[in-house]
């Protein structure tokens, strides 16, 4: 079976930008929510949004299992005349640092045993920036994951982060980045 290295490793691998140089709407909307300092972007992609983050004052950790990605991360900073740190790591296995971020970004990327971690790596007060699929969302015809274990069940991403306090939370049919996606949007703030 071919690794997720290897898969996101040959989608990353063209010149263009599969996922695209803009960062994330919600991210873009909700920027003012979000407390200015250390930022984890958790599975950082091709780094449209840990880009984002570092123009608007963050300092930035990416990290992402594909070199390719985290390449293309790189240079978009430099193009942009930002920094980020990135770092390759499998997401399986990477300990993130107890209480170091002011906030955590996962975009797209729905590891649930990953929830945990995230909620011990955001300092107090430190917030959470969270957007992915729902179920319905394979019905749409649109793109995004083959695989069930990859989308959310209906109040599921509200449940995984209910002993945060929820500042902003989502659910629907929501056409964004040009294209129509069934998806699960919060914020929520650690106490
Ligand atoms: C749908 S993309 C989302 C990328 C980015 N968050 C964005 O919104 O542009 C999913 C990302 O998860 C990364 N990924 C998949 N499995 C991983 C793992 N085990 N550890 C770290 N990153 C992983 C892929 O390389 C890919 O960049």
């Amino acid at each position: 079976m071919e690794t997720d290295q290897k898969r996101w490793d040959k989608r990353f691998g063209q010149k263009e930008f599969a996922l695209g140089k803009e960062p994330n709407t919600f991210l873009r909307k909700h920027i003012r929510l979000l407390p200015k300092g250390k930022a984890l972007d958790i599975a950082a992609g091709e780094g449209r949004n840990a880009v984002f983050l570092a123009q608007q004052g963050f300092e930035v950790d990416a990290v992402d299992i594909s070199e390719k990605g985290l390449k293309k991360a790189q240079k978009l900073a430099r193009k942009k005349g930002v920094k980020i740190n990135t770092s390759l790591i499998d997401l399986d296995q990477y300990p993130i640092e107890k209480e170091q971020y002011d906030l955590i970004a996962d975009f797209y990327f729905l590891k649930r045993r990953l929830i945990p971690r995230i909620k011990k790596g955001l300092k107090k007060g430190g917030k959470v920036i969270f957007e992915t699929y729902l179920l319905e969302h394979r019905a749409l015809g649109t793109g995004g994951p083959k695989q069930a274990k990859y989308f959310l069940k209906p109040n599921e991403l509200l449940r995984l982060f209910k002993d945060l306090r929820i500042l902003f939370y989502r659910e629907g049919i929501f056409r964004e980045g040009g294209k129509r996606r069934a998806i699960a949007s919060l914020i929520a703030e650690k106490i």
